[in-house]
């Protein structure tokens, strides 16, 4: 079959890779990660415990890396993620701040790495996962320390720092409508209707065989419907390990509804997958016991969900 990005570009849409900087030393993992793909998100690299692990030392090589990587090979970058409670630098989740100081220190985070990429990046996650199991905002310290205003002094700041980078709020378990999303909704409306400046929503779709929730489509549809773009950014389909034909079969059917539903709607831009072989997946680690989440095996050779891919793309 003609390259999954090629495919995805027929109907304007990218096809993406989160991408794992410490594979990219592996020409058998390159070589797919630079021709499947139009978009790479870094897995890791752009994280603020990355690229500011003490506060004031800022470390751009893992980030770098992959934007010269992704610009070698007409790839788009996807930001991922300026604000977000995991993967903080010790600094900041231990911080103790005086009044209105992280509000400050969280801007000029924003500030200065989006402006270090300016034109360089395509969509950014200015917040990711913002949002508890019920749709209410998550407590972090971010909500803590400055507010709810925080996440529109994210994306206000990101505006500033890049205004051609489409700015994303991106979270998990908000793939089908139910109160995580109606959470999501209630949001994106609320910045909206106070002019805050937001692009687009990411769904992760971190899923688990067979569960891919049927009202996916109608749920990307009403956020598109409020004028934003969406996408899926996150996709796996993780499974209880052993593998089997049966399981690979559903994988199959899983990965082609949900590329399906980006595809149904107008204004999905596209379906990144978390990594591409099973030899490189944040699952087994992760999910004890669960595996095989990805539509190629871990020896690099497609599975039923690739194919499923090419057929819904
Ligand atoms: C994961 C990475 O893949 C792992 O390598 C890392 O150890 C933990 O984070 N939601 C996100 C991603 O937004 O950043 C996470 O990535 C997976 C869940």
């Amino acid at each position: 079959a003609p390259p999954l990005r090629d495919l995805a570009a027929e109907s304007g849409r990218f096809f993406g890779l989160g991408i794992s900087g410490p594979m990219l030393d592996q020409p058998r993992y390159t070589a797919i990660a630079s021709t499947e793909f139009s978009s790479v998100t870094p897995g890791n690299e752009m994280k603020w415990g990355s690229v500011e692990p003490t506060r004031g030392n800022l470390d751009w090589t893992g980030a770098d890396r992959i934007v010269d990587f992704a610009e070698e090979h007409d790839q788009e970058v996807h930001g991922h993620t300026l604000v977000w409670h995991s993967q903080l630098p010790n600094w900041v989740a231990n911080g103790d701040f005086a009044d209105g100081e992280l509000r400050q220190v969280m801007t000029d985070h924003v500030t200065t790495q989006v402006g270090r990429y300016a034109g360089r990046i395509a969509r950014w996650d200015v917040v990711n996962e913002p949002l508890n199991e019920d749709g209410t905002l998550r407590d972090t310290v971010f909500l803590r320390e400055i507010g709810p205003g925080y996440i529109a002094d994210a994306l206000r700041a990101a505006r500033a720092a890049d205004p051609e980078a489409r700015l994303y709020i991106n979270d998990y378990n908000t793939d089908g409508v139910g109160a995580k999303s109606d959470g999501m909704y209630e949001l994106v409306r609320s910045l909206l209707d106070q002019g805050v400046p937001l692009d687009g929503v990411g769904f992760q779709s971190h899923l688990i065989l067979g569960q891919v929730p049927s009202s996916m489509r109608a749920n990307l549809q009403r956020f598109a419907d409020l004028g934003l773009e969406v996408a899926v950014t996150e996709l796996d389909v993780r499974m209880q390990l052993p593998a089997d034909a049966a399981k690979l079969e559903q994988q199959a059917a899983d990965y082609g509804a949900v590329v399906g539903a980006c595809v149904a709607v107008t204004r999905c831009t596209g379906v990144t997958i978390w990594g591409f072989t099973d030899a490189d997946s944040w699952i087994p680690p992760t999910f004890p016991g669960q595996g095989a989440a990805l539509p190629w095996d871990e020896n690099y050779q497609p599975k039923p969900a690739y194919h499923a891919i090419v057929e819904a793309l």
